[in-house]
């Protein structure tokens, strides 16, 4: 599943960590998040500072996916592009069920802002085999996790290619404001046209940054009865909340902060709880 919109903001990050974190242990499913963005955000809010040192020093990051070594200019492709490496060689694992299932867990690939460098290469045969690799290590994937997350950046970029090109399903994560539907159309003609997509991954709205009160529905109205987008809009939507929110002072997932975390579960399960018939999780 791509967490995809070319708006900036509207909390691709947010959902990717903390609805997937919840998917995970509710529905005890094998989860893989994705740290697609060269901002690496989500990375940022679940790892701190120091274990994401580690790791990129230990080649565990999504560069790795795309690329073998980093070569010495951050401009230029390694020219023999081989196999992609294996799902071990450049996971982490965030969270396991102990005694239970040790199989059962919740694996994030980290992000890596040298991924940068992809949106400044015109040259698209220069790019096409990072491509590929980066299918080939998704296709992995598919075989050993129930459900694989990727975080986008919010741009149309070679990224976003490569997320669209593996993707089943993408999930649109909007704002009720009166950009969101334009946003949605453009994003649906984009994915409609792109030529290189043989097969068109399904759309899934899910609107996010409801305020608790003093709310205005008209957008949420236009959306729902909207006749390509209605249907795709997920019933349940989430609020804004202080737990959701990214703060300086808390790395991790909103629903394990303590005392807290409890204000965001109901909604988010049945989030998690929609997301599971729609995609037909067992
Ligand atoms: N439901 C929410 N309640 C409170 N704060 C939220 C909520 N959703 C998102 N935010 C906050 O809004 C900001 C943007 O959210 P987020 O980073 O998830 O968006 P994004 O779509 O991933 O952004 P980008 O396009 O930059 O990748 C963050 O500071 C986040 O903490
Ligand atoms: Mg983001």
């Amino acid at each position: 599943m791509a967490v995809l919109n070319m708006k900036g903001g509207v909390g691709k990050t947010t959902i990717s960590a903390h609805v997937f974190r919840h998917l995970y242990s509710h529905l005890r499913k094998r989860v893989l998040l994705v740290d697609l963005d060269p901002q690496f955000n989500l990375t940022q809010a679940v790892l701190t500072e120091k274990k994401y040192e580690s790791h990129k020093a230990d080649g565990r990051t999504i560069f790795s996916v795309m690329e073998d070594t980093a070569p010495a200019s951050i401009f230029k492709v390694t020219s023999t592009v081989g196999s992609p490496p294996s799902l071990d060689q450049v996971s982490v694992k965030l969270r396991q069920f102990q005694n239970t299932n040790p199989e059962i867990n919740l694996l994030l690939v980290p992000g890596d802002f040298g991924l940068v460098k992809y949106s400044m290469i015109e040259a698209t045969n220069v790019l096409a085999p990072i491509k590929t690799r980066f299918s080939q290590f998704i296709e992995g994937c598919r075989q050993e996790r129930d459900l694989v997350c990727i975080d986008c950046n919010p741009s149309s970029s070679f990224l976003t290619m490569c997320a669209l090109q593996v993707a089943t399903h993408v999930l649109v994560p909007v704002r009720p404001d009166r950009y969101s539907i334009l946003g949605l159309r453009m994003l649906n003609r984009y994915i409609a046209d792109l030529p290189i997509l043989s097969r068109k991954p399904a759309l899934m709205v899910l609107l996010n940054g409801v305020k608790s009160s003093g709310y205005d529905p008209t957008v949420e109205n236009a959306l729902r009865s909207d006749p390509d987008f209605g249907p795709a809009t997920l019933a349940n939507s989430l609020h804004i909340s202080r737990v959701l929110e990214a703060s300086p002072g808390y790395t991790g997932f909103a629903t394990d902060k303590r005392g807290q975390g409890w204000r965001v579960t109901p909604r988010i399960t049945a989030i998690v709880m929609e997301l599971k018939s729609a995609l037909g999780l067992t």
